[in-house]
């Protein structure tokens, strides 16, 4: 989805969308986009790491 650039923000990207897919395993776009919230990229301009969070919620479920 090309969520990732230089990476410097994947780990806590990653650990937080997890942590919504448990709670939440469907989320919507806007669910995801708050629960993202407090993560910074300065790299991708955030939508390709909601369109990656919301196709693992696809593929999980
Ligand atoms: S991929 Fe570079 S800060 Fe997010």
């Amino acid at each position: 989805m090309g969520a990732i650039q230089c990476g410097f923000c994947t780990p806590g990207t990653v650990l937080t969308a997890y942590a919504l897919l448990l709670k939440n395993p469907r989320p919507s776009r806007g669910e995801v986009r708050q629960a993202l919230k407090g993560n910074l990229c300065r790299c991708t301009g955030y939508q390709q790491i909601i369109d990656a969070v919301l196709l693992a919620a696809q593929r999980m479920g």
